[in-house]
């Protein structure tokens, strides 16, 4: 099952709450991105360069634990769930994206993952790209103001509290980047269930997807 979706459209609350109550595994694809740009920061990369990037990924290491009550990503054998959320690694990840090395390297690590079903996954193309034949997609939207909302209310929660503002100008330059990028763009797939989750609570889009899933199943 894939999910799809710009940032706070409330991909990964529903995806782990899904995930959760049909036993499946949770695979939050943005965290793999987000792994690599924190191994191009650590390195002292510039993300825009892209050749300095991809000379990067042969000696990387990503691994992740899929349980949805408690998912983690390490790079290196380092645990960096928690400072991959940061604003700027988010800029970053968006940067790496656009990157076709990047997007190559990962495609393999998340169909592996993917290969045994009982899978819910969330990203950008997992519905046209990475899982075509998944057996239900789903792509989440939201209005910017409700995004950018959500977004930073998540954010001052941490120690990184930001501008309203300022969390909404990234996220429009994020979506701006993902949506306009040439490879696997940020685009519903033909077949998927579009859910405009911008006057929902939590609960009633999980009753939408429940239900779209129980006609499909
Ligand atoms: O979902 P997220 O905010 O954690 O994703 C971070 C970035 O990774 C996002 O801006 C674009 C990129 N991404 C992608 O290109 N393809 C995916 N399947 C998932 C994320």
């Amino acid at each position: 099952m894939t999910i799809d979706g710009p940032a706070g459209a409330g991909k990964s609350t529903v995806a782990k709450l899904l995930a959760q109550r049909l036993g499946f595994l949770y695979l939050d694809t943005g965290a793999l991105y987000r792994a690599v740009a924190w191994k191009v920061r650590a390195d002292g990369v510039d993300p825009a360069d892209r050749d300095a990037v991809a000379a990067l990924l042969p000696s990387t290491t990503i691994a992740m634990e899929y349980r949805p009550e408690r998912p983690r990503v390490s790079v290196d054998g380092r645990d960096v769930s928690e400072e991959i959320r940061t604003e700027e690694i988010s800029r970053m990840a968006s940067i790496v994206s656009a990157i076709p090395s990047v997007r190559e390297w990962l495609l393999p690590v998340q169909r592996r993952i993917g290969a045994a079903g009982g899978i819910v996954a969330e990203g950008r193309d997992l519905g046209t790209r990475v899982f075509p034949a998944a057996g239900v997609k789903f792509f989440l939207e939201a209005d910017m103001d409700v995004r950018a909302g959500r977004r930073h209310r998540e954010l001052t929660g941490t120690d990184r509290p930001a501008a309203l503002d300022q969390t909404r100008q990234e996220i429009v330059n994020r979506d701006e980047r993902d949506r306009s990028r040439d490879l696997a763009p940020l685009v519903p797939a033909a077949d998927a269930t579009v859910v405009d989750t911008s006057t929902l609570t939590v609960e009633q889009v999980i009753e939408r997807l429940m239900a779209v899933i129980a006609a499909k199943l």
